[in-house]
C-alpha cells in the first residue's frame, strides 16, 4: 500500500528524533512492502523563522491531504518572548484544532527492563504499570477566552476553562470505548469540588456511562489523582480527563515509567487522520547533543501504524523491537542505570532498526 505521511520535525531535539523515526518507517516499508510518501512541512519556531507565523496555511493543507502526521516537538527560548498567538506552541494548538483532533491518547507503560529507571520503589511498580491517559485536546482552558485588562488593583490577566456538553460527550465515549478494549476500568479525573466546568464534566460522563454498563466508572479529584499516581499507579487502567489536567498528569505518568522520553501519543478526531508525537517537548537543554531518547517518537510511529494506517503487525514489530533493545540493556541517558550500555540518539535509532 501507499501512504501519505506529513512530517513536522519542529524545533530543538525535534528534527533528531523524527530523523530516527523516519528511518524506522523506511525500514518498515521495505520489510512489509509499503511505500510511505513523506512530505515535510513547517510548524513551530522553524515556521516563525521562515514564514513569520507558527502555522502556515500550507502546513494545514498538507496535513489534511495526508493519511497521518508525525510531529517532533516545537518551542524554545528563542521564541519565548513573542506574543502568545505567535509562539511555536500556538502552532501546535492550531494544528490540533484545524484537524479536529479532540482525543489525545497517551499510554504510560512500564517496560520490564526499565523498572530500575523508575523513581518509584520496586514494590510499588512490581506488578507493572499500564495506564492509558485520555486527554481532551481541543477544548478547555487551552482554547477558552483569555486576555489582559486593567482593574482597580492594577493589571490583571485571565484564562477561561469552558466545556460544552458535546465536547465532554465525545471524549467520554473515547474513554469508555478504550476501557472496553482494556481492563474495563475508567477513572474520570476532574476538580468538581471547585469548578463548574468539572461538575458538568462529571454529570455528562455519568450519562455516557449508561451506555457502557460493562465499564466500571469512578471519579477522582485531580489533586488526589496526582498523589495516587505515585502512591499506587497500578490502580489505574484508563484515565479520562480535561486538556490541562491531562497535560500535567501525563508528564507525571511518564516519569513513573522511567522517563518522559518513553511516552508516545496519538491525537485523533472523527476520521482516520491522526497526529502522532512524543509527549515531551523540544528539550532545548539537550538539543543538538545526540542525547535525546528517540523511543517516544518511534513508539508514536507504532501508534500511527495502529490507529491511522491499519497496520497492526507493523506496530507490533516496532514495539517488540524496542522491548528487545531495552532487554539487551541499551539506554539513552534519561533511562540509564547501573550496568546498562549508554548510547546516543542516533545509535539508539540504529540499534532499534537492527533489531527490526
Ligand atoms: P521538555 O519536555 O522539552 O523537557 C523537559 C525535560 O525532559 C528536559 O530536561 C529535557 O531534556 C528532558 N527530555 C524531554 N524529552 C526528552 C527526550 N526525548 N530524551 C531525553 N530527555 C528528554 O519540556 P520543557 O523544558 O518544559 O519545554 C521545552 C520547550 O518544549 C518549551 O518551548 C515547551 O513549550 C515545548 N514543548 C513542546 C511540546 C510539543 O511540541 N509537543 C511538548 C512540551 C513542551
Ligand atoms: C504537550 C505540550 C503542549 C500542550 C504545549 C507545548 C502546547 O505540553 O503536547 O503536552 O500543553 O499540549
Ligand atoms: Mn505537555
Amino acid at each position: 500500500m501507499n501512504y501519505k505521511i506529513t512530517v513536522l520535525p519542529g524545533d530543538g531535539i525535534g528534527p533528531d528524533i523524527v530523523g530516527e523515526a523516519l528511518q524506522v518507517l523506511e525500514l518498515i516499508g521495505e520489510r512489509y512492502g509499503h511505500s510511505f510518501q513523506l512530505t515535510e512541512a513547517d510548524m513551530g519556531g522553524v515556521a516563525i523563522d521562515k514564514h513569520g507565523i507558527p502555522l502556515p496555511q500550507a502546513t494545514i493543507d498538507t496535513c489534511k491531504s495526508g493519511d497521518a502526521v508525525l510531529l517532533g516537538a516545537v518551542g524554545g527560548p528563542k521564541w519565548d518572548t513573542l506574543p502568545g498567538h505567535l509562539r511555536p506552541e500556538a502552532g501546535l494548538l492550531g494544528i490540533r484544532a484545524a484537524l479536529g483532533l479532540y482525543a489525545n491518547l497517551r499510554p504510560a507503560v512500564i517496560y520490564g527492563a526499565l523498572k530500575e529507571a523508575s523513581p518509584l520503589k520496586s514494590e510499588i511498580i512490581s506488578n507493572g504499570i499500564d495506564i492509558m491517559v485520555i486527554r481532551e485536546l481541543t477544548g478547555g482552558i487551552y482554547f477558552g477566552k483569555r486576555g489582559r485588562l486593567e482593574t482597580e488593583g492594577g493589571e490583571a490577566a485571565y484564562d477561561t476553562e469552558m466545556y460544552s456538553r458535546a465536547e465532554i460527550t465525545r471524549i467520554a465515549k473515547v474513554g469508555f470505548e478504550t476501557a472496553l478494549k482494556r481492563g474495563k476500568r475508567l477513572m474520570s479525573v476532574d476538580k468538581a469540588n471547585v469548578l463548574e466546568s468539572s461538575r458538568l464534566w462529571r454529570q455528562v460522563v455519568e450519562e455516557v456511562a449508561k451506555d457502557y454498563p460493562e465499564v466500571a466508572l469512578s471519579h477522582m479529584y485531580v489533586d488526589n489523582a496526582a498523589m495516587q499516581l505515585v502512591r499506587n499507579p497500578a490502580q489505574f487502567d484508563v484515565i479520562l480527563t480535561s486538556n490541562i489536567f491531562g497535560d500535567i498528569l501525563s508528564d507525571e505518568a511518564s516519569m513513573i515509567t522511567g522517563s518522559i522520553g518513553m511516552l508516545p501519543s496519538a491525537s485523533l478526531g472523527a476520521g482516520k487522520l491522526g497526529l502522532y508525537e512524543p509527549i515531551h517537548g523540544s528539550a532545548p537543554d539537550i538539543a543538538g547533543q545526540d542525547k535525546a531518547n528517540p523511543i517516544a517518537t518511534i513508539l508514536s510511529l507504532a501508534m500511527m501504524c495502529r490507529y491511522s494506517l491499519d497496520l497492526p503487525a507493523e506496530a507490533d514489530a516496532i514495539e517488540s523491537a524496542i522491548v528487545r533493545v531495552l532487554d539487551k540493556g541499551y539506554r539513552t541517558g534519561d533511562i540509564a542505570s547501573a550496568g546498562t550500555t549508554l548510547v546516543g540518539t542516533k545509535e539508539m535509532g540504529r540499534i532499534i532498526r537492527a533489531e527490526l
